[in-house]
């Protein structure tokens, strides 16, 4: 019985990690994450997080900075998963920015999937030194 579990649990972990159904699921997780980012974050970090002004770095009228693209072109992903997770929790008003957070706004589901829909707007070569850093 043990002996068999363990071989259910094989086929289980390479089902996963050698696509199928694990790509499946992938791409809800990633889906999800969309319809999450297109109604609570959009307004901010624009259309497929490329954010809504040329220089993110230029603090704007009221002495913030603009939300920051978080498509991999700025530094999102210079921060561990677990920074990102907390911004999206916290937000950005504790370390002095003005990002609200969505801790109970969101549920866990949906905040794996904005992780996940992030990650799949960074370009293949960003994602490599992502996972060379933090892997
Ligand atoms: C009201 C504007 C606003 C909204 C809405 C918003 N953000 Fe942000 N976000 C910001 C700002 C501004 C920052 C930079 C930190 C700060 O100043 O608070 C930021 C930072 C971030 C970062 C960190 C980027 C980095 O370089 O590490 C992530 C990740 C992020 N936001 C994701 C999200 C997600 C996901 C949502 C929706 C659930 C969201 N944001 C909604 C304004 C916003």
């Amino acid at each position: 019985m043990k002996r068999l579990a363990l071989v259910l649990a094989a086929v289980f972990l390479t089902g996963c990690f050698g696509g199928g159904d694990g790509d499946a699921q992938a791409q809800k997780s990633i889906q999800l994450g969309n319809t999450a980012f297109d109604k609570n974050c959009i307004s901010c970090h624009g259309k497929a997080g490329q954010g809504l002004v040329k220089d993110w770095k230029k603090t704007q009228a009221n002495g913030k900075y603009p939300a920051p693209p978080i498509n991999g072109t700025a530094h999102a992903w210079h921060h561990s998963p677990k920074a990102l997770l907390t911004t999206i929790n916290d937000g950005g008003i504790k370390i002095g920015g003005w990002m609200p957070g969505f801790k109970d706004k969101l549920s866990e589901d949906e905040k794996q999937g904005l992780l996940d829909y992030i990650h799949d707007l960074w370009p293949n070569e960003i994602q490599q030194k992502y996972n060379v850093r933090f892997k």
